[in-house]
């Protein structure tokens, strides 16, 4: 089943999906019918996203969540204008989870206004077991940078490889295993408005990621009667309890509320065939918007393989100084910006109107190259890029690379006459 937004509707038996009413008197199989919302109920239709689950026991059978962990400690700094930059994570010495091993690396925003995102990291070497996760906070992004997953979820599971991506909706339990012997990668919450496709304006109806090659998963569910950890991202606290069953047991469902994949590589990338280079919204995928029009909450955008062809240009990117916030990583290859220091797994943080821009290595090159027809292959860098300043996390800003700003020192003056 593909595409953006659209209205899916799937069974793992035969009949399971209610033929007319959404919550019939009885339900086909004994299930029980659960509506999920995305958004609030009287948003309008275009924006309007809920399905409907039809699973094996109620989502309200559960006991009471106990807190288990308060961040509190590790989010004490301000927001600051410094340039930093982070080297990717080691993996762990012990063996690890995924849900265990996220690393909240920088945050803006506030869960309960709705508003911001966060960008965390993980690097894990073992499946979860009988573990489900959610987030209240936010829709979750995953972009794994190296080793492959295998996503549960409740309306369905999916492979993950890097290159590609997923989006959960704020609220799906999901459970991740490997499919190898480790993984690595980025987390990115967005706890405001849900991503969607950008609107294209004078592209056109076509290009950029396209929406059919958004895919979503058939209903898979599990008859497990075991004891089922539920961890609960709530308020930027996690908490938990524990059922005596799987949460996977959803049958059957339908609506425009999914969890999504999408092969980076099947992005339409566009740029100019004349000279300069366009600004990097060119490259947005995905966009969750706030409430000043154009002015995202967050964007989520990619700079993938292309060729440049620009005359007279400065071809990588320029220097500048943004209103937005600017958190990147790197899934592979090299970034045109940067001669070294950022590697793959690692992140890059440029607050607003903080200065930056290419290296003096980068700058020089692209200053004395010759302008013919160029490809930048084998690369997949990507930007969160938020109206909001990002503040780091104290356990991040413990383990910044050294030295970042050096690497804008050295350029020459410009001659005086
Ligand atoms: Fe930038």
């Amino acid at each position: 089943m593909t595409g953006f937004g659209n209205h899916f509707a799937t069974e793992a038996l035969p009949g399971a999906l209610p033929p007319g009413a959404n919550s019939p008197q009885r339900p086909p199989y004994g299930l029980y019918a659960e509506q999920l919302s995305g958004t609030a109920f009287t948003m309008a239709r275009s924006e309007n996203r809920r399905s409907w689950l039809y699973r094996r026991r109620p989502s309200a059978m559960h006991p009471p969540y106990r807190l288990a962990f308060d961040p509190a400690p590790n989010r004490t700094l301000p927001a600051g204008p410094n340039r930093l930059r982070w080297d990717p994570r080691p993996l762990p010495e012990t063996p690890t989870n995924f849900h265990d091993s996220v690393m909240p690396i920088v945050w803006n925003g506030d869960p309960e206004a709705h508003s911001g995102v966060t960008v965390a990291t993980w690097a894990c070497t073992k499946s979860m077991g009988n573990q489900a996760f959610f987030s209240a906070d936010g829709e979750m992004l995953l972009i794994p940078e190296a080793g492959g997953l295998l996503v549960t979820t409740e309306m369905g599971r999916f492979t993950l490889d890097p290159l590609e991506i997923a989006v959960i909706p704020r609220g799906l339990r999901y459970q991740v295993a490997l499919t190898g012997s480790h993984s690595r990668g980025y987390l990115v919450e967005n706890h405001g408005a849900p991503f969607r496709l950008p609107d294209l304006g004078p592209i056109g109806s076509n290009g950029l990621a396209n929406p059919r090659d958004f895919e979503a998963p058939a209903a898979w569910f599990e008859d497990c009667d075991e004891p089922y950890e539920i961890v609960q991202k709530f308020g930027n606290r996690l908490w938990t309890t524990t059922l005596d069953h799987s949460p996977f047991d959803v049958v059957a469902w339908h609506g425009n509320l999914a969890p999504l994949k999408y092969d980076l590589r099947k992005f339409n990338t566009l740029g100019s065939i004349s000279f300069d280079h366009p600004d990097p919204s060119i490259f947005t995928v995905l966009t969750s918007p706030s409430d000043m029009p154009g002015r995202a909450n967050a964007d989520f955008v990619i700079f993938p393989p292309r060729w440049l062809v620009a005359e007279d240009t400065f071809r990588p990117p320029w220097f500048h100084r943004n209103l937005m916030s600017e958190a990147m990583g790197l899934i592979t290859g090299a970034y045109d910006a940067k001669a070294g220091g950022f590697a793959p797994g690692g992140i890059s943080l440029h607050n607003m109107m903080s200065a930056h821009g290419p290296d003096v290595a980068s700058w020089r090159a692209a200053t004395d190259a010759v302008l013919a027809p160029h490809k930048i292959d084998n690369t997949m860098a990507f930007m969160v890029e938020s109206c909001w300043p990002y503040r780091v996390t104290d356990q991040a800003m413990a383990a910044v690379q050294p030295g970042y700003d050096d690497v804008w020192a050295g350029f020459p003056a410009a001659e005086r006459d």
